[in-house]
């Protein structure tokens, strides 16, 4: 078992610097650096959010645009060796160039979804920095929930939350697991939740943010904004970039990032609560 936390996430784009000036605008994101091919490294103070030139030198099974995969830091390279090659694809590993753009290992996922590992923080501060907006959540789709959360626990630590058994007690397919900083949702594909938009892999991230209402006005300037369904549990806003990536925003539901750990308002509360379906989050067995 690993201490690890998830702390990059890549784009591919055909115009990275443009799609990485929305970011950077829009949520004080700091650079980390450009290569000649193109690439854009930004962060939110933790997470390491790279922007990279499609192209077929980069060897992506998966090359269309949009939100790729996400990135690990592990304590020990080794370790995370061990555990990954007792799963489904444990025996594929590609190497990656490292440095601020990448990691330094390629994983596969059951479902064959790639993940970069790196034992170092790709590039990012080695502590979370308390900022006004800050990546919290990241969203899977997949075939199988429960085996993704099953490899991403085994493999990289993530424990399943408060939240991921609520659902199983309802008999819904949704995973939730968290590593103290990310809630990663694990939705199933085939689901016919009213306001579920598929895409297979990494389907959208979220953002905590603290004045919600100054931060609407600026991206209504340059992207549609609209609330989302009241029923949709945590985050309070689903937008999509110029792009036509997803992106939640958050600040009164928030999301627990660890079990019974909730990163809600700007701050991190601990206790037990509920995301209803329909409904909003509620202290379980205190007042709504
Ligand atoms: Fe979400």
């Amino acid at each position: 078992m690993n201490g690890c936390q998830m702390r990059y996430l890549a784009f591919l784009s055909d115009e990275p610097a443009g799609l990485a000036d929305f970011y950077r605008r829009h949520f004080e994101l700091v650079e980390l650096g450009r290569s000649n091919a193109g690439d854009v490294s930004l962060s939110d103070g933790f997470y390491n959010l790279t922007f990279l030139r499609r192209r077929e030198a980069l060897n992506e099974l998966h090359p269309e645009n949009g939100l790729h995969h996400v990135g690990l830091q592990v304590d020990s390279m080794e370790r995370a060796l061990a555990g990954y090659r007792r799963t489904t694809y444990g025996e594929v590993v590609a190497e990656e160039p490292g440095g601020v753009h990448f990691g330094e290992r390629r994983f596969f996922d059951p479902e064959g979804m790639p993940v970069s590992v790196s034992e170092g923080s790709f590039g990012a501060p080695a502590a979370r920095k308390v900022r006004p907006a800050r990546i919290q959540h990241v969203a899977f789709n997949s075939l199988l929930p429960q085996r993704i959360l099953h490899f991403y626990s085994t493999v990289f630590g993530f424990r399943e939350v408060t939240n991921s058994v609520n659902f199983r007690g309802r008999g819904r397919l949704n995973r939730f697991a968290g590593d103290g900083v990310t809630n990663l949702a694990i939705h199933p594909y085939f689901n016919d939740t009213e306001g579920h938009e598929a895409r297979f892999g990494v389907n959208h991230f979220g953002f905590l943010v603290s004045d919600m209402d100054r931060r609407l006005d600026a991206l209504a300037k340059e992207i549609h904004v609209a609330k989302r369904l009241a029923n949709r549990p945590f985050a309070e806003y689903r937008l999509f970039d110029p792009e036509g990536n997803k992106f939640d925003l958050s600040q009164a539901k928030g999301w627990e990032v660890d079990i019974d750990v909730w990163e809600v308002d700007g701050e991190r509360r601990h206790g037990r609560f509920e995301t209803g379906e329909p409904g909003t989050r509620a202290e379980m067995g205190g007042a709504a």
